[in-house]
């Protein structure tokens, strides 16, 4: 069995929605210290819905396949279904990680939850911390 999915493979080889939002509402930035890979998220809301979003990735394959498929997932969605994706779902959207790299998903989670708490915090917004706070499974 391949060790990548084909979903995985597309969205390494054609990620969606790289590149930067220059007014954006919200910028969330992340990295994991054990690999050194870093992830931008640049969110646009209007109206509560997340009309554009783009990420930036200095990272590996699996990094890039889950925030190019992250994107896609809340693109268009309120900023109240984007609080509730997990690494898992984006996982699952990808038809799976291998074990040892699921926390390359994690960053996804983690950077668009930082960037909407960019967002509520900017503009004085109150919002449910906990909620915010990563909910990633730790089965690696
Ligand atoms: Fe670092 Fe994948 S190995 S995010």
């Amino acid at each position: 069995m391949a060790l990548y999915s084909e979903k995985v493979m597309d969205h390494f080889t054609h990620p969606r929605n790289v590149g930067v939002i220059e007014d954006a509402s919200g910028v969330g930035e992340v990295g994991n210290a054990k690999c050194g890979d870093i992830m931008k998220i640049y969110l646009k809301i209007e109206n509560d819905i997340i009309e554009d979003v783009k990420f930036e990735t200095f990272g590996c394959g699996s990094a890039i396949a889950s925030s190019s498929m992250a994107t896609e997932m809340i693109k268009g969605k309120s900023i109240y279904e984007a609080m509730e994706l997990t690494n898992k779902a984006v996982a699952e959207a990808l038809d799976g990680l291998p074990a040892h790299k699921l926390h390359c998903s994690v960053l996804a989670e983690e950077a668009i939850k930082n960037a909407l708490t960019d967002y509520f915090e900017k503009n004085h917004i109150p919002y449910d911390a906990a909620k915010l706070a990563c909910q990633h499974s730790h089965d690696e």
